[in-house]
């Protein structure tokens, strides 16, 4: 059985009129240097995509997880970009590249990556999801719909080689070196519940079959915390294996019907829908936003990628469109107040904090009665 390895590695290098898409010499330079990559033999194949403002790497390969050679390969293009894109003056030209020098592969340097090792099945389809102005737990409520939730995926109740269900491996994004968990469905739904719901902190890092069969996987890079301070949102991709035993392609992107509500958009710092589009609307305008995801899918053959189809760029997607810009409008009418702004500790990575340590002197342990005295009211008073 042929063993492949799918690897997306994305960076956000630079944009044109803003944070807004990655311009079209940028994704010249990619398919350039990619194309190179396979006649030296580094990856099989490729395909280059923009979600808003980052730059998609979709490449297969027989190296395996964390290969030295392919992340070079990425963060070669990565940087060559961000020189050619800072010589060419692009927004935020370079802002994923966070630090100087290569150390082995792409983790922990800015850019994001998903990979999974495969046996091909006797035909292989899969969807690469890529999102722009948002976290990685915006994939938590999809993916657990598509994998855990008999409402979403009618193949875990009719289809015996779903039936036994899921495990899922949750990374604690928020501790300094990353820890795990394996949590199996249905029976540890609720457990798997109590960490997914909370977004920031827990995220899905990969799904399995009970067999152990690969099914998904998902970028959980957090920039901020290479960072260590706010530089934009992490902006985060995932890739899902369908059919024959896994759920159907339909109802992975069932899923993604509700424009469910995540963490990004404005600033990286508002609550907004997450909007399904399709490539020619791969670009976040509207308060830089609202978040959108894209999806393409493909045929894995031998090692070489068949597609993709633009999934989402279809009318049955148009209602999810129209309830996303009606959520988007609704929540944009709350400004700068929470819910629609992320609560404090969500804000405490963004540019917020430098605004409220101003005020910390003033505040007082006594009530403060103003004395008026700025004001001369002599005239009215009498
Ligand atoms: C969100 C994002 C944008 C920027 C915003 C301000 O992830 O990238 O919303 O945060 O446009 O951009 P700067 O600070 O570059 O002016
Ligand atoms: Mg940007
Ligand atoms: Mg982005």
């Amino acid at each position: 059985m042929v063993k492949t390895t799918i690897s997306v590695i994305k960076a956000d290098i630079g944009s044109l009129a803003g944070h807004v898409i990655v311009p079209d010499f940028l994704m010249e330079l990619a398919r350039k240097r990619l194309k190179e990559g396979v006649q030296k033999g580094i990856i099989k194949d490729f395909h280059v995509a923009n979600a808003g403002d980052d730059l998609e790497l979709i490449m297969t390969h027989d190296k395996g997880e964390g290969n030295e050679e392919v992340h070079k390969l990425a963060w070669d293009i990565f940087n060559e970009g961000a020189k050619l894109g800072r010589e060419k003056k692009i927004y935020a030209a370079g802002q994923d590249i966070l630090s100087d020098t290569f150390s082995g592969n792409v983790r922990g340097m800015g850019p994001g990556s998903a990979e999974m090792t495969i046996e091909e099945r006797k035909s292989e389809p899969i969807v690469v999801f890529m999102a722009d102005k948002t976290e990685p737990g915006a994939y938590n409520y999809p993916l657990f719909k598509v994998f855990a939730d008999p409402f979403n995926t009618a193949g875990l109740v009719i289809d015996p080689n779903l039936h036994q269900g899921f495990t899922f491996v949750i990374q604690d994004i928020k501790r300094d070196t990353p820890h795990y968990v394996a949590l199996d469905c249905p029976e540890e739904l609720y457990d798997l519940l109590a960490l997914l719901g909370s977004t920031g902190r827990y995220t899905i890092k990969k799904i399995y079959r009970r067999d152990g069969l690969v099914a998904a996987s998902v970028s959980t890079d957090k920039l901020y915390q290479v960072a260590g301070k706010y530089i934009g949102k992490d902006d985060p991709v995932a890739i899902v294996r369908a059919h024959s035993g896994l759920p159907a392609m339909g109802e992975v992107l069932e899923a993604f019907t509700l424009p469910h509500l995540v963490a990004g958009w404005m600033r990286g710092s508002h609550i907004g829908p997450l909007m399904p589009v399709g490539m020619k609307d791969s670009r976040c305008t509207r308060f830089d936003g609202p978040p959108r995801v894209i999806a393409l899918g493909f045929q894995v053959s031998n090692g070489m990628l068949l597609g993709p189809v633009d999934m989402f760029e279809d009318v049955a997607f148009d209602i999810s469109r129209k309830r996303a810009m009606e959520a988007a409008d609704y929540l944009r009418r709350h400004g700068p107040f929470m819910p629609h702004r992320l609560d404090d500790e969500s804000m405490e990575y963004t540019t917020l904090p430098g605004v409220l340590k101003k005020l910390e002197s003033r505040f007082s342990d006594k009530e403060i009665v103003p004395t008026g005295k700025a004001a001369d009211n002599s005239d009215s008073a009498e």
